[in-house]
């Protein structure tokens, strides 16, 4: 297990170890004790309220069907349309004129899109889908940065029943085209380029590359972004200021059955092939809708909500998209990166929109810290009235900083835990209910179920560390592995197969008091400033390159990050370690490969790597290497004299 928070972290005296809402916050917020009441109560019953704060086309039969067990079927024969739910929704109540999106462009570009606007948009991108001969079910690929036309044409898929798949524009072209096949995408959205910190980099060549033969794919649609030179597909490529700009912006919203696909995210499982993790539509709105209301106590016409999220990403999808607008939010989308053109960046967004909902990842609250807080304290963020965590552990050390600091000392904190699988947020505390301590995820949230649990499925008392299940499906869970639920069934279901339980992959446990601290991931999955890495992909990519023989990947402890990527790599006969030269290359074929996210922060060139009897190699002990921590137990490991030549080079 490798975590970053810890209960015995906060062990410190001088501060408070809970921090409870102020009486103010919670007289007025969202949820209050009775929620959890409800849910006790009758959790259907609940669930059903919760999707009744939706537009349904056509009410459902039952709330959920179980007995396909692990295939779950919620608010079965419902109707919806999430893109009417997001857009349409509010326009016909009388909201059209509020902002929906505050976008602010990297190189200081801005853009404000109503309601009005937006539904014009959606509209017009949806009648072009309609033109280009996609039909409900197809799938689209939608590889583009944090722009309004990204939030437009997710949306419009929805209002469709076109099935996206969001690959985040960082990935290479190696990894979009394995994407783009899987799903059998037909169409590509893209941009001519990107900015990034002030540059314009192309990003359709990466497209250009991974669909080249691609046998699904018919249309490349392109917005201009920067305006760079771009290679032209003629019959194949289109801007989007030739089709979307000049289509109607009248566009009638279909319902779509609540188990219709609304889309298919890619994350990194165990083995180097991601896992197309498919999520369907009226129980993935109610929960990501529900739990948008709740955990950031979201007011109506009132907040500035900004999630720092990227939409290549699951809180992307749930926290910028899906629900926040399900909710009517005014929000924040900012293009470029926390320091560019310096690091005031994000806090003179803050200002200049008045945000007062920030969510974020603790990874870059560290950054923050190492920035120093004469930056944030140069600005005003008292407009700033709630916190969010998510995508890994939050150390207790970063927690105060990030409350006293950037949340003028009386804010709630809400450390939010889910996956890309869970679609939504499970574990958190309820900001005016909960009396929060920094570092843990608190509870289960009202109507979501989760133990703690041994190999042999015992539930472990308070003070034990053990594996996080969930033991009661939820709205917005997974419904499978695109092309693979052989694969959705063993990798999720089989471990604890005959209590019917999800295995959640991370180690958990609750402390003296009842509350849940997560411990971080137990599988190969590494957590790399909350981007989920696993060592396998890295591994094959290093074994791509042609001097490596065998390769070995493992998360160290990384200050900043959570975890460093370290690899371990053995060379072909004959080849020579030409040292940095080669380290280079190494590095930047696993850059190809995936993307720079996954580069190796050290490489070292090992004659041999530490295996079990069985030839599995033991990536504690190299971790243990990585860390420089003392080697523990050696006793089943095959030659425990090749730690001295791993150590010794
Ligand atoms: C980790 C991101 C501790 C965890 C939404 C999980 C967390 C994985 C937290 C999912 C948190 C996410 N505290 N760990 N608040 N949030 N994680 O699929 O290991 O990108 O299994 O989804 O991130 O990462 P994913």
């Amino acid at each position: 297990m490798t975590s970053a928070a810890h209960p015995s972290d906060v062990a410190e005296h001088d501060v408070p170890q809970s921090y409870p809402p102020s009486p103010e916050f919670a007289a007025a917020a969202n949820a209050g004790p009775e929620l959890q009441q409800a849910a006790d109560q009758d959790r259907l019953a609940f669930w059903a309220d919760q999707a009744s704060r939706l537009h349904w086309h056509e009410k459902w039969t039952d709330v959920l069907d179980w007995t396909d067990a692990p295939v779950a079927k919620w608010f079965v024969n419902g109707k919806i349309n999430v893109a009417y739910n997001c857009v349409d929704r509010h326009v016909l109540a009388g909201k059209g004129d509020r902002v929906a999106i505050h976008f602010e462009g990297e190189p200081g570009d801005t853009r404000d899109l109503t309601y009005n606007e937006l539904l014009a948009e959606v509209s017009r991108a949806a009648n072009t889908f309609t033109d280009l001969g996609l039909v409900a079910g197809d799938r689209v690929a939608i590889y583009m940065p944090m722009i309004p036309e990204a939030i437009v044409t997710m949306l419009a898929c929805a209002r469709l029943g076109l099935t996206h798949s969001v690959v985040f524009a960082g990935f290479s072209a190696t990894a979009l085209r394995s994407r783009v096949d899987d799903a059998e995408a037909k169409l590509v959205v893209t941009v001519d380029g990107q900015w990034r910190r002030g540059q314009a980099a192309a990003l359709k060549p990466a497209v250009d590359e991974a669909v080249a033969d691609a046998a699904s794919v018919q249309k490349v649609l392109v917005v201009k972004r920067t305006g760079v030179d771009v290679d032209w597909t003629d019959g194949r490529d289109l801007w989007w200021h030739d089709t979307v700009e000049k289509a109607s912006p009248e566009h009638e919203a279909q319902p779509f059955d609540a188990e219709h696909p609304l889309f298919i995210l890619y994350t990194s499982g165990t083995t180097g092939k991601p896992k197309g993790i498919v999520h369907t539509t009226g129980g993935y709105l109610t929960q990501a809708s529900y739990t948008h209301h709740n955990v950031f106590d979201h007011k109506e016409g009132q907040d500035v909500y900004w999630c720092t999220a990227d939409i290549g990403w699951v809180t992307g999808h749930t926290y910028i998209v899906y629900g926040p607008l399900s909710n009517g939010v005014t929000q924040v989308v900012y293009e470029g990166t926390p320091n560019s053109p310096n690091e005031h960046r994000h806090f003179e967004i803050i200002e200049k929109y008045g945000v007062s909902i920030y969510y974020t990842a603790p990874t870059l609250v560290r950054t923050f810290m190492k920035w120093g807080r004469q930056i944030p304290d140069a600005h005003d963020l008292s407009s700033i009235r709630l916190l969010g965590s998510v995508g890994e552990p939050i150390n207790p050390e970063a927690w105060r900083w990030f409350r006293d600091v950037i949340g003028g000392g009386n804010v709630p904190i809400v450390d939010t835990w889910w996956q890309t699988e869970t679609g939504a947020i499970m574990i958190s505390p309820l900001p005016g209910v909960t009396d929060a301590k920094p570092g843990s995820a608190m509870a289960p949230l009202p109507g979501i179920s989760a133990q703690i649990v041994d190999d042999a499925g015992e539930v472990l008392g308070n003070g034990k560390s053990g594996y996080l299940v969930l033991d009661q499906p939820w709205p917005s869970m997974l419904r499978g592995i695109w092309g693979d639920m052989q694969r959705y069934r063993e990798t999720y279901w089989a471990r604890y197969a005959d209590q019917g339980w999800y295995f959640a992959g991370d180690g958990a446990k609750y402390d003296e008091d009842g509350a849940l601290w997560v411990l971080g991931r137990v599988d190969d999955v590494m957590n790399i400033s909350g981007h989920r890495i696993s060592t396998a992909e890295v591994e094959s990519a290093l074994v791509g390159h042609h001097g490596v023989a065998e390769a070995a990947v493992v998360g160290a402890s990384d200050e900043t990050t959570g975890q460093g990527i370290v690899a371990f790599v053995i060379l072909r006969e004959g080849v020579e370690n030409t040292g940095d030269e080669l380290i280079g290359e190494l590095k930047a074929e696993v850059s190809r490969e995936i993307s720079p996210i996954a580069k190796p922060r050290q490489i070292t060139v090992v004659p041999e790597l530490p295996k079990t009897r069985s030839g599995k190699i033991m990536r504690r002990l190299l971790r243990d290497i990585a860390e420089g921590r003392d080697l523990g137990d050696t006793s089943t490991l095959v030659d425990p004299k090749v730690f001295d030549a791993i150590r010794g080079r």
